[in-house]
């Protein structure tokens, strides 16, 4: 009877396993070239059901914000005039589009959103919404004018970021006045700015000679503006306790997002604005993350070797380990990798999706223990890859002090080769210089979390496999994807993890000679995009154990069987 329960069971395995290679099959002929295109297929899945909700972005330019950027690449390369001169045209264009963004919100509509268009309403209730829709979609201009074509997500604080620029443009020119006008109106925006307040105070002290700068006000457009919107908010606020339905004013301007730049002027400096006063050109703001940032728990495993925290490679929740996996385990992973790539059965890509002078091959989990099943690479060598990633897992879990439990939401062996003969004057990059969650926009110093970038990714984890290869340093850089901030040289066992968001640009040097593999697991907070393969993964090896276990009850040698 065992043996028959037992035969079973061998069965359901292989069952199982043929079932979950047609899927992955269909997706690796599909994707083969791009490994992360297997993400980007359950991403697709994802979307499908929410399918119909995603709304259709107007990709036409818009010129306000064209001159809005030139403005801003103006002031940043410190051409205050022209800066000033761009800056004026995108407000002007950007109240003219204002004006035609809510002329455009007139008329019949539907807003799938709010559920209260389903009641039957009486002929003033109909009214009344008719006008509600209206205004909400008048009051949305602030978001559709500081999205730019093709986003979904707006600028932040766009609008009272014009002021910003301006204020301090127009001090470095000499026009304290208008210096002045300017803070005041960003501060219409954010009263308690404290860099702005001390901005305008020292304007003030500059023109208190010659004139009472009390008599400078903010600019009337912005003022009218601010008016205009606090009213339909509570118009809207009203309507919404009148009519029956939730409405919430989302944050149209967080102050957070400040001016990529600390060109505030220190309160109290007597300069000359012509020496420029003691400006400190520091660091540019991280990224704000949604979640407290801890770092520095225990590493669990006593072998793993701390080498450095987030300061000491020079960013925000980063951490490289040593010894986290041992010279024969790296080994042995290093045979199944090349045992399942020989066979031509991972990404057979000729060359890289990343670039033409590499050879890209990679393969999951579930390949491997399928090739371990199969006897093709040793079980227990697959077993290995799987318990590897797992050690990850928890590491990373422990020392970022995650409160909640982190899922895989990708995970496989990469191996990028050297292709011999196209290695001279090479200057392009083994990975271009991404992040993980986000599409990296190093014009806009933006890091945009939307489709097609994988959103919902927490923390990235590479595990270096080997040293015996030339270049295909791993690399951190600033948000520009220029300005490298940190280097690492992988080895066998080191193992970089960091959040896998703006915060964290990086890429891969290129790999000049010889083979360099890598174990990459991304991992996720939200149990809703728990990786499909681990799960299939997990049932396998949970079936594995299991008949392992009544092999030995039997005494039975499981090679015998196999
Ligand atoms: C902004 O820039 C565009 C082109 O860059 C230009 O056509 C337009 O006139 C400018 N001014 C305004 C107010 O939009
Ligand atoms: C930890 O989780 C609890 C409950 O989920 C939450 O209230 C708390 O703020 C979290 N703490 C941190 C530091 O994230
Ligand atoms: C961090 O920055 C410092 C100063 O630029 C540099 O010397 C150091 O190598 C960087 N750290 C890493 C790990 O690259």
């Amino acid at each position: 009877m065992r043996q028959l329960s037992r035969l079973c069971r061998l069965c359901c395995v292989t069952a199982l396993l043929n079932q979950l290679e047609e899927a992955a099959n269909a997706a690796h002929t599909f994707f083969m070239a791009n490994p992360e295109h297997m993400e980007m297929q359950q991403d697709l899945e994802n979307y499908k059901t929410m399918a119909g909700k995603v709304r259709l972005v107007d990709r036409e330019a818009k010129p306000h914000m064209e001159n809005y950027s030139a403005g801003v690449k103006h002031y940043d390369q410190e051409e205050y005039a022209l800066a000033i001169e761009s800056l004026e045209r995108a407000l002007r264009g950007y109240y003219t589009a204002d004006v035609e963004c809510r002329v455009t919100c007139e008329g019949p509509q539907r807003f799938e959103e709010y559920e209260y268009l389903e009641y039957k309403a009486d002929l003033y209730e109909a009214i009344a919404d008719h006008y509600m829709q209206i205004l909400v979609c008048q009051h949305e201009c602030v978001r559709e004018l500081a999205t730019r074509p093709g986003r979904l997500s707006p600028i932040e604080n766009y609008l009272p970021l014009h002021y910003d620029y301006l204020q301090f443009a127009y001090y470095r020119v000499g026009e304290y006045v208008k210096a002045l006008e300017c803070a005041k109106s960003y501060l219409l925006f954010h009263p308690d700015d404290e860099a702005v307040l001390e901005n305008a105070d020292y304007y003030k002290s500059l023109l208190e000679e010659t004139m009472d700068p009390e008599t400078i006000k903010p600019r009337k457009e912005a003022a009218k503006f601010l008016r205009r919107h606090k009213l339909e908010s509570d118009l809207l606020q009203m309507g919404a306790t009148g009519l029956g339905f939730v409405y919430t004013e989302p944050s149209y301007w967080s102050s957070s997002s400040a001016r990529q730049d600390e060109h505030r002027v220190p309160s109290g400096v007597n300069s000359e604005p012509a020496d420029g006063p003691a400006l400190s050109v520091g660091k540019k703001p991280a990224p704000r993350m949604d979640r407290e940032l801890r770092e520095g728990g225990s590493l669990l495993y006593s072998d793993v070797q701390f080498i450095y925290n987030s300061q000491q490679l020079n960013g925000t929740q980063r951490v490289l380990l040593d010894n986290v996996i041992s010279e024969e385990e790296c080994q042995e992973l290093r045979r199944v990798a090349n045992g399942i790539m020989l066979a031509g059965d991972g990404y057979r890509g000729k060359s890289s999706p990343h670039t033409p002078n590499e050879k890209f091959e990679g393969a999951t989990v579930l390949k491997a223990l399928k090739f371990g099943y199969e006897g093709r690479v040793p079980l227990k060598s697959a077993r290995l890859f799987y318990d590897v990633s797992e050690k990850a897992r928890r590491i990373v879990e422990s020392y970022f002090r995650l409160n909640s439990t982190l899922y895989f939401s990708y995970t496989h062996m990469v191996c990028r080769t050297a292709l011999p003969g196209q290695q001279e004057k090479r200057n392009d990059l083994s990975h271009p210089i991404h992040a993980d969650n986000c599409l990296l926009d190093p014009e806009a110093s933006e890091c945009w979390k939307e489709p097609p970038a994988y959103t919902f990714r927490d923390y990235s984890a590479l595990l270096y496999m080997n040293t015996d290869f030339e270049g295909g340093e791993f690399i951190f850089t600033e948000m520009d994807a220029k300005t490298v901030t940190a280097s690492i040289k992988p080895k066998c066992g080191r193992m970089i993890s960091f959040s896998s968001g703006g915060e964290n640009p990086h890429g891969v040097k290129a790999v000049t000679k010889g083979q360099r593999c890598a174990v990459a697991l991304w991992f996720t907070l939200d149990p809703l995009y728990r990786e499909l393969e681990r799960i299939q993964a997990d049932e396998v090896i949970a079936t594995l154990d299991q008949e392992h276990r009544g092999a030995s009850d039997l005494n039975i040698n499981p090679k015998d069987e196999l």
